[in-house]
């Protein structure tokens, strides 16, 4: 293991951007609906993690630049989705903007219209409502309270170094 001789200034947003990658995440979508259309909104989340356990919060953050901040906002539902390792694709397609990133996405069938979009598949949902708000710097911290929650066993998918990795191909540590 080799370190750099000095520490580094994080003014410099691209190198401190690759630092922060270093760190490996989970990967989410988070799906909501505009509150003056009623439009389905979704977006790829990597900065999602648990908070605390009672009462059940989770955390995760949004850019002030993102067109979809309105969904998010203190009392407003939405769906956490963990992916599965197959799903970096959809991953990339929901980090990428565009008018209606739903288009063509496979959907649970749901007969209320104002719920948010649930991905036909994920590793875990997380159905959650915005508790906290809160500006911090060039993103919002949304503090979720999870309401209800189902999983099943996939393998799920990581990002680390600005790559998509699946649990299964990383090494296990034994002691
Ligand atoms: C792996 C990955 C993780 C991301 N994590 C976040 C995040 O935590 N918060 C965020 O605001 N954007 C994140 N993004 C970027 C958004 O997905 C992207 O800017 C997207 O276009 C935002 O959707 P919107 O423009 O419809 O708001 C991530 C992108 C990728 C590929």
């Amino acid at each position: 293991m080799k370190y750099s001789d000095s520490m580094a200034n994080p003014s410099d947003t691209k190198a401190f951007r690759a630092a922060l990658g270093r760190f490996p995440t989970g990967v989410t979508i988070i799906t909501g609906r505009d509150p003056d259309s009623d439009a389905a909104v979704g977006l790829t989340v990597s900065s999602f993690n648990s908070l605390s356990l009672t009462p059940p919060l989770v955390l995760w953050s949004i850019s002030v630049k993102s067109p979809s901040i309105s969904a998010f906002t203190v009392g407003r539902a939405h769906l956490i989705h963990v992916l599965h390792a197959g799903q970096s694709e959809l991953a990339r397609h929901f980090a990428t903007p565009k008018p209606d990133k739903f288009e063509g996405v496979s959907l649970k069938p749901t007969t209320d219209p104002s719920r948010s979009p649930e991905l036909s598949e994920s590793c875990v949902v997380f159905d959650c409502v915005t508790d906290k708000f809160i500006e911090a710097g060039d993103h919002f911290l949304v503090i979720a309270s999870v309401r209800q929650y189902r999983g099943c066993d996939a393998d799920s998918l990581l990002f680390c170094n600005s790559q998509f990795l699946s649990v299964d191909a990383l090494s296990r540590i034994t002691e």
